[in-house]
């Protein structure tokens, strides 16, 4: 069965001290929950993460990771590397990552192999932006980035992938795909997955969804048949919002 998933992203904000804080609100105020609830703090913060979360359920995540195993990458960061601070699922494919920093599909496939050949389990985003959408390629982008990314792997690997999509235009805009539109687009994915996969991979593989989810809004986002829960960037940020997030699902 699939899990619900409660992730909170918190791209490049939260220095040590920030950081410690916000666990510790973390800590008091997360409830008791069936859902596996993440969080992802920048690389550097990742050892202490782990050090204050020690003995409660509040997994840590990482944003990113490189392809190689190890080597000449100045100011990469490995798998070997994550797993040996303790992290062991990865956020891969963001679309921050695909703007600013130039990661395409055949790098994230890389990257998503690295990752599962280290035993780790991997968060892949993908989403259309605002132009795919109006032209209503939406569909088409989205099974494009899923079948360049993902769709070489073994039946077996998917037990390690959890899906996000993750809308660029509502990413940070305040602006949210409608429970109608998220669940439309969640179904079409599942479809597809379990058209190249099976009906066990499929109906196993949580879809999570991202883009300006709030307290206010996550609940029916997180009503829809499809939606297996929400990656949470700025609303990670403050712990009652966090926590009431979890709390709708
Ligand atoms: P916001 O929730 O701030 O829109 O960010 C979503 C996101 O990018 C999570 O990865």
């Amino acid at each position: 069965m699939r899990r619900k998933i409660v992730a909170g992203n918190w791209k490049m904000n939260n220095d040590l001290s920030q950081t410690e804080a916000l666990l510790n609100d973390l800590i008091a105020q997360v409830p008791q929950t069936d859902a596996r609830v993440m969080i992802a703090p920048t690389f550097v913060n990742l050892f202490q993460a782990f050090n204050v979360l020690k003995g409660h359920n509040i997994e840590v995540v990482a944003q990113n990771m490189h392809q190689a195993e190890k080597g000449a990458y100045t100011g990469e960061v490995s798998a070997q590397m994550l797993k040996s601070v303790g992290v062991n699922t990865v956020i891969l494919g963001h679309s921050e990552r695909r703007a600013y920093f130039g990661e395409i599909d055949e790098l994230l496939a890389a990257k998503v192999d690295t990752a599962l050949a280290n035993d780790m389990e991997v968060v892949f985003c993908f989403g259309e932006e605002l132009e795919d959408r109006k032209a209503e390629n939406h569909f088409a982008i989205v099974e494009a980035q899923l079948k360049n990314a993902l769709f070489h792997l073994q039946k077996e690997d998917w037990k390690n992938i959890i899906l996000a999509y993750e809308p660029v235009w509502a990413i940070g805009t305040g602006e949210t795909a409608s429970p109608a539109q998220a669940q439309e687009m969640h179904a079409f994915i599942r479809k597809i997955v379990s058209e190249a996969f099976g009906s066990e991979v499929g109906n196993n593989v949580s879809i999570l969804y991202g883009g300006s989810v709030k307290p206010a809004n996550a609940a029916e986002i997180f009503s829809k048949e499809d939606v297996d829960g929400g990656l949470i960037g700025g609303a990670a940020l403050k712990a009652a919002d966090f926590v009431a997030i979890i709390n709708a699902i």
